[in-house]
Order: structure tokens, then sequence, then C-alpha cells
């Protein structure tokens, strides 16, 4: 059984960062990883699915499996491990606010407290717990002593404040009609999608860790260990880090899991688009030395259907073209660049 466990998560969770052998937590025996097995998973892929909505229309645009992030440490890691740690936090935060796990439920430790004009009551969001299981999963992938381990430790706890950071305050009003004279207040988990955006912002200015390579090279422990929670202690809890700078992402690199922007569909125009979608073809094709090009496909469907009396109805089929946006190469794919002015 724990076997099985142990494998559903493997091949569920495919970005993991981590929970997949969640070797500690998972191998000890403890019962309790039954229970939250499928919230983790559950959580593991709302993860997934934002970062993938956030990078949409980016370079990198967030892999599928977990083994294309094996090795890196950049700041694309940080927000994968950031992301993925919130998303299994929020589930089983509102898993346990809805009751549907046991021995959990609100946290009502402060009801009855008073805040500024207002008092606590009500259900508010349980963070306390969903912040604890999360870590217990999480955070068990990271056994080494390296500095990897520590930045990933690092973000993996910046995703879970960032749910903290997100949750919004809910009130109602008691009394007579409409007079307010109590009101309670309780706090609620935000949409996810706010999670994603407040950590999208953190992405966009992830600090690379300084870290004193005169005591990491002196290569004894003790000091490796003190001038990575030196480096880290300059930095705060919500903030995220990384140890390498991010290649260009615009050409293919296998080692770095980078599949280059060729190929990548972009929007050209069309009303309503985000700014994101706006930059697309500028940031996928132009700016990575490659052109647009124009990509049309014949789709067949019904059409000009008629209903005859009674009861059939004869349909004709008709193509229409899709046209799509994608980047390709500029001299039609030998191989070669011929753009030769700055990137
Ligand atoms: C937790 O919530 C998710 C999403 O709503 C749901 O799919 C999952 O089954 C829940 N887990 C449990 C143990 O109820
Ligand atoms: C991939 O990136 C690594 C690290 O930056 C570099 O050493 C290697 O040459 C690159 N490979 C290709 C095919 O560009």
């Amino acid at each position: 059984m724990a076997q099985s466990i142990f494998w559903l998560l493997f091949v569920s969770c495919r970005i993991n960062p981590g929970y997949a052998v969640a070797s500690n937590f998972l191998m000890t025996g403890s019962k309790d990883y039954l229970t939250y097995a499928k919230s983790v998973q559950v959580g593991t892929q709302i993860g997934v699915d934002e970062c993938k909505r956030q990078f949409a229309w980016d370079r990198w645009n967030c892999p599928d499996s977990a083994t294309q992030l094996k090795g890196l440490k950049t700041g694309e890691t940080a927000f994968v491990h950031a992301i993925s740690s919130a998303g299994v936090m929020y589930t089983l935060t509102r898993n346990c606010s809805l009751g549907e796990l046991e021995n959990c439920g609100c946290d009502g430790s402060k009801n009855g407290k008073l805040g500024r004009g207002w008092l606590w009551g009500g259900c508010s969001a349980n963070v306390e717990f969903g912040e604890r299981i999360s870590k217990e999963y999480v955070d068990a992938e990271e056994t080494g002593q390296d500095s990897r381990a520590a930045v990933n430790l690092h973000n993996n706890a910046a995703g879970r404040l960032a749910v903290k950071d997100t949750m919004t305050r809910i009130c109602r009003c008691h009394g007579m009609s409409e007079s307010c004279s109590v009101k309670t207040c309780w706090t609620q988990l935000s949409d996810f999608r706010a999670v994603g955006n407040y950590l999208r912002i953190k992405y966009s200015h992830a600090e690379k860790l300084d870290i004193d390579q005169k005591r990491m090279n002196a290569g004894n422990s003790a000091d490796i260990q003190g001038a990575i929670m030196d480096a880290l202690g300059s930095i705060a809890q919500s903030e995220l880090i990384y140890l390498q700078d991010s290649p260009d992402y615009c050409r293919k690199n296998a080692s770095l899991g980078a599949h280059g922007t060729e190929g990548r569909e972009c929007l050209l125009h069309g009303r309503g688009l985000t700014q994101g979608e706006r930059r697309s073809c500028r940031r996928l094709c132009h700016e990575c030395g490659l052109r647009v090009e124009e990509k049309r496909t014949e789709v067949m469907s019904s059409c000009n259907c008629k209903f005859h009396w009674c009861c059939k109805v004869h349909c004709e089929d008709c193509a229409h073209v899709t046209v799509k946006h994608v980047c390709g190469r500029k001299d039609g794919g030998d191989g070669k660049r011929r753009d030769r002015g700055p990137k």
C-alpha cells in the first residue's frame, strides 16, 4: 500500500521539485501520508497549472516534467519551488476549512477577540495546518546540506508565505438592520491566481544569493554551512532567490531544460490581449533572432446545414482556414542564423 501511494505520487506530480520522493515523511510509516496524499497531488497540479499560465507567453514557459528542472538553480527553479509548495499549502488549507479532512477544521483560535472595531468570528482559513503539512511533504525532498538545498527550502517557504500574504479579511455586520453595531471578521484564502501573480512579482525581482566563496572553498562543512547561513541571513523570507543566472532561453539547450522558442506560437494581434500576449511575438521571435511565420491550417467542419421536414439535417463540409503565428528561422530552416545584429 505504501509503495502504491508512493508511485501514485511519483507519477502524478509531474513537475515536482519534491514531494514525489518525500522520503522521510512518506516512508517512516506515518499514517498521515495516506490522509493527505490526494490533497498534495491536487495542490501540486494547481501549482503547475498556475506556473504555466503565468509564463504562457515567456521564452521559458514552465516545464511539464521534473527532470527538466533537475540540476537547475535559476530564478525559474525558484518560481517552480515556490508555486508548488504554495499550491500544496493552499489545497490543504482549503480542504481543511471545507471539513474535507479528518481532525482539521477552521482556525477559530482568535474568535471572540477584538480586532480594530470588529470581532474575530466565523471560519478563518487554517493556514497553520496547511503550512505544516505542506512543509512535511514538500520540504522532505531537500535532504542535501548544500547551497542548492538551502535555496530550495527558502523558496518553498517563500511560496507558503505568499499564500498567507494574499489572504483577505471578510466581515459581516450584525445588529439592527444595517446598523452594523457588531461586526465579525475572519480570514479567507484568495483565488490561487492572486498567489500566482504575487509570486510572479517576487520572481521578477528575485535576488541572486551571494555566498562567500572563500569560506565555501575552505572545504569544511562548518564553514560551508556558515557561509550559506550568513548569505541567507540577509534575505527576507518572502523574497525568491537563486544561485545561477538564467540562460536566454531563445535557443534549445537540453542540459538546461530549455526548448528554445522556435516553433512557439505567438499572438500578433487581436482585441483584448494582455500585455504579455501583445509582446509575445517580439519576445519569443524577434528578440530571439527569429521571424514570425504565418501558419494556415485547414479545418473541415459542417456548414450550410438544412433542416428537412421531418426530421433530417443535411450539411455540407466546408473548409475553414485558421491562421496561427509561430516563430521560425529567418533563413527558412537550414540551421544557420543569419542575423548578426545585437540581440
Ligand atoms: C481537496 O480539494 C481538492 C480540490 O478542491 C479536491 O480535489 C480533493 O479531493 C480534496 N481532498 C480531500 C482529501 O478532500
Ligand atoms: C547549454 O548550456 C550549457 C551551460 O550554459 C553550455 O555549457 C552548453 O554549451 C550549452 N549547450 C548548447 C548545445 O548550447
